[in-house]
């Protein structure tokens, strides 16, 4: 039977190894390449992380040939279908679905943490009046690491505990404060008395004159299920450029919640996170139907920085199972919400259009999660630059889970990577006077 390792040999120093091949419970294999430098006098190189597993985890499994997507072992699309983020966040915190009693206590847990500090709450009155409003998330989310220093033993479980259920819990509230101060509207404190995200609502669209609620607490289930179904769909993605962002920077053993800032700035690029608002401009910009040729020219040359945003996935290579459940509830929402804007329309004759290219085909470009969710976060009027602080909410339950499952893991050591080395070879210091 062959051996569960694979042998590298390396032909400058005719130096060869066997190195195991490390096994999950599925999923590709990995080379357990960590004594490869000290075997064979080499190091890997992969940059973009093409080819290299950074951590063992179990929390979230991706198939992306076969489009499947678990968080903890259960189906993407059981979970949207019976669950809420809430729910979806306790499981992958702790790992099993919770029972009732633990679910109401989750629930009330978070509700406890949900204020922020009034100091912190001043924060907001330094930035600028048009500061967007991932600026403020990264800020303000950083700021909290100068707070509860009681309660930051990183040693301790429930102090870990507790710190990722204040991550969880305060996000919203920083999130609708922000965009408060970015149209100038007082700030609205959460209410107990709410579910996440009726409270995120409220906390988003009341005015001192006009409640977003009405006194029955009636707020339209099709958007509170819209916006549950989004943020369990954004909830984790395994090791996607910010949660390695805040494990990388967690492993120096630094504060969670400046970790956490550094997630929130990784996801913002249009690459990641910021893909979702980044396609309701590539849609405006299209304008109308019959300029989709043009722009799926632009997308094709390499000469154009141009991309077709909300298209493609570095794991998934037929098809991502969180678009084809943003579509459907796109339908459903826009069914309740109708709207002039002919977004949809757009996006539907554009997806068509470019899964019949040539390029879109080979390359295996498929429309991505965030190819329908800013669509139906327009629809249920959160404003553009908001699409974004929107998965920032939904990614901190997978943010602090990889934290609090990294934390808690023996032998942890400091994410250090190597380089190849390109620049000059030593050189002596020219004085000022003759360079
Ligand atoms: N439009 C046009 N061409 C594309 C696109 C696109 N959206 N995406 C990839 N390609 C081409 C790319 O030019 C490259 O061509 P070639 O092999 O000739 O050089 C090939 O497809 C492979 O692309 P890549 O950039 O090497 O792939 P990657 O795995 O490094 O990037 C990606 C993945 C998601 C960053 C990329 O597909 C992209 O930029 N998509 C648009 C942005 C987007 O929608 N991002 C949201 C991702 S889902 C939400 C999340 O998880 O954050």
């Amino acid at each position: 039977m062959a051996k569960d390792t694979v042998t590298i040999r390396n032909n400058t120093n005719g130096k060869e190894a066997d190195f195991s091949l490390l096994r999950g419970t599925a999923g590709t294999p990995a080379v357990d390449i960590g004594s490869l430098h000290k075997e064979l006098g080499a190091f890997t190189f992969d940059p973009g992380f093409m080819s290299t597993a950074s951590c063992k985890s179990a929390i979230t499994y991706i198939d992306g040939e076969n489009g499947i997507l678990l968080y903890r072992g259960y189906p993407i699309e059981q979970l949207a279908k019976n669950s809420t983020f809430l729910e979806v966040a306790y499981l992958l915190m702790n790992g099993e679905l919770p029972s009732e009693v633990e679910l109401s206590s989750f629930k009330g847990e978070i509700r406890q943490h949900s204020m922020i500090h009034e100091a912190l709450r001043v924060f907001f009155n330094g930035f600028h009046y048009d500061a967007h409003p991932m600026s403020m998330m990264v800020g303000v989310m950083g700021s909290l690491s100068a707070f509860y220093h009681s309660e930051l033993n990183m040693n301790d479980p429930e102090h870990r505990r507790i710190s990722a259920m204040r991550m969880l819990a305060k996000v919203p509230t920083i999130a609708a404060a922000s965009h408060r101060h970015s149209v100038g509207w007082p700030f609205i404190y959460p209410r107990l008395d709410l579910g996440y995200c009726e409270n995120f609502m409220n906390m988003m669209f009341s005015l001192p004159g006009q409640q977003y609620i009405d006194e029955n607490n009636y707020i339209d289930p099709i958007a509170v299920k819209a916006l549950n179904l989004l943020f369990i769909l954004h909830a984790d993605h395994e090791q996607n450029a910010s949660t390695s962002t805040v494990r990388l920077a967690s492993s120096t053993g630094a504060n969670p919640y400046a970790c956490m800032a550094a997630g929130i700035a990784a996801l913002w690029g249009p690459a990641h996170g910021g893909a979702n608002e980044a396609v309701l401009s590539m849609l405006a910009e299209i304008g109308t139907v019959d300029r989709i040729p043009l722009y799926i020219e632009k997308a094709k040359d390499k000469n154009d920085p141009f991309r077709l945003m909300g298209f493609g996935h570095r794991v998934y290579k037929n098809f991502d199972p969180r678009a084809t459940i943003t579509r459907d509830t796109c339908y459903e929402v826009l069914e309740k919400f109708p709207s002039d804007d002919p977004l949809f329309e757009l996006a539907l004759a554009l997806e068509e259009f470019a899964l019949k290219d040539e390029y879109f085909i080979e390359k295996k470009l498929y429309p991505n999660v965030d190819f329908y969710s800013g669509i139906i976060y327009k629809a249920l009027k959160i404003p553009e630059d908001m699409f974004t602080v929107m998965f920032v909410i939904a990614r901190t339950a997978g943010w602090v889970s990889h934290w609090l499952e990294m934390m808690a893991e023996p032998g942890q050591r400091i994410g250090r990577p190597r380089q190849i080395y390109t620049g000059y070879d030593t050189r002596n210091y020219v004085d000022l006077t003759d360079r």
